[in-house]
């Protein structure tokens, strides 16, 4: 990395250079890749009436003002998933465009609780989106794995039940998280919840730091001791947490899209991911919910550098790595993913 030489790569080869750059994706939740097309497919195939009269009507009510305004209409589209097959259908529309921008490596977020609460087993989620992952490894060569996320509005016990239902299926996935309404739910609420799937020996992060304070990006590490937090934007609020955030490596998986979306920052422009990456902080781009936020991967990558001309060559290579080194993958499969990036920083160095 010390002897790339970054300043060899023209600024017009960038945008191509970010389209083909391999790299992972670290913050995506599922049920936010459906896109209004699927969700009017399924809601026929399954025969649920939808509260809007067509793809049109529902893609005009996707005006978000807050994570609140978002959650309400996210929540109505999975409400057309059913059966495995909808859950796999949903996971292999998203697996295909990941793979298409070059995501070889994904950590895909479900939110079982929001298809529970409507009757569908924990059992039919998980198989229709453990054979969506393992068909695409063997199909388009891109690892994905799962990641269990607790729905932070309703109560713990309801997040222990549902870990307890979800525990003989460990083997089908590496982690929890937690997501949903950010504000007046700390994770300290969540912390018995967190001990126990840390005793079973699952990875752990928490959304935090999106629309909540920086308090709740502490109480994330010192609390739930997770191993990434998802956004964490606000921390730069309290300098001595971005002090401690960059001398600990942690990872923070933001979702720049998203964040203007949701009115976290007014434009792009006034995105602070230059600033994180400034500060030393280990940062990566991700979609969050890209049916619902503009785009995938690869329009994040685009749209970012293209609203912040303080990101150059350098910061996609440092963005892209680490989002390699932030997976809870293998440390051989990192070090590969990495040797791959290289080689394509290295082309792009490169004189014609
Ligand atoms: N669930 C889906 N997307 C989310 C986000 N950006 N924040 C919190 N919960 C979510
Ligand atoms: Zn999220």
């Amino acid at each position: 990395m010390s002897t790339m030489n970054f300043d060899a790569i023209p600024r017009w080869r960038l945008p191509g250079l970010l389209r083909a750059m391999p790299k992972a994706e670290l913050h995506i939740h599922i049920e936010g890749s459906l896109e209004p097309e699927l969700i009017f497919r399924l809601a026929q195939r399954n025969g649920v009436t939808l509260p809007y009269a067509s793809v049109e009507a529902l893609r005009a009510a996707y005006a978000f003002t807050d994570l609140q305004s978002f959650l309400d209409i996210y929540y109505a589209g999975a409400s057309v998933l059913l059966k495995e097959e909808d859950f796999f259908d949903m996971a292999w529309a998203y697996l295909e465009r990941a793979a298409a921008d070059n995501v070889i490596h994904t950590e895909i977020f479900f939110d079982p609780q929001t298809h529970t609460v409507r009757g569908v087993p924990f059992e039919t989620v998980i198989k229709g989106l453990d054979h969506a992952c393992h068909r695409a490894h063997q199909e388009m060569r891109i690892s994905a794995k799962l990641i269990l996320c607790f729905l932070r509005h309703l109560s713990e016990d309801e997040a222990m039940a549902t870990l307890e239902e979800a525990l003989p299926y460990k083997h089908h996935f590496i982690g929890v998280g937690l997501d949903s309404s950010e504000r007046g739910h700390p994770p300290e609420k969540f912390a018995r919840v967190f001990a126990r799937a840390r005793e079973a020996g699952l990875h752990l992060v928490a959304h935090a730091g999106e629309e909540g304070p920086p308090a709740y990006i502490r109480s994330a590490l010192d609390v739930l001791h997770v191993e990434r937090i998802d956004h964490g934007v606000r921390c730069v609020e309290d300098p001595a947490l971005v002090q401690r955030l960059a001398a600990e490596g942690m990872a923070l998986t933001v979702c720049p899209l998203s964040n203007v979306k949701l009115c976290v920052f007014e434009t792009m422009a006034d995105h602070n991911l230059p600033a994180l990456l400034a500060a030393g902080l280990k940062a990566t781009i991700n979609s969050d919910d890209p049916a619902y936020f503009g785009g995938y991967m690869n329009q994040n990558f685009m749209e970012t550098f293209a609203a912040l001309p303080q990101l150059g060559a350098r910061e996609a290579y440092t963005l892209a790595r680490n989002s390699f080194e932030a997976s809870f993958a293998d440390a051989g499969a990192k070090s590969h993913w990495i040797n791959q990036l290289d080689l394509a920083f290295e082309e792009a160095a490169s004189p014609q």
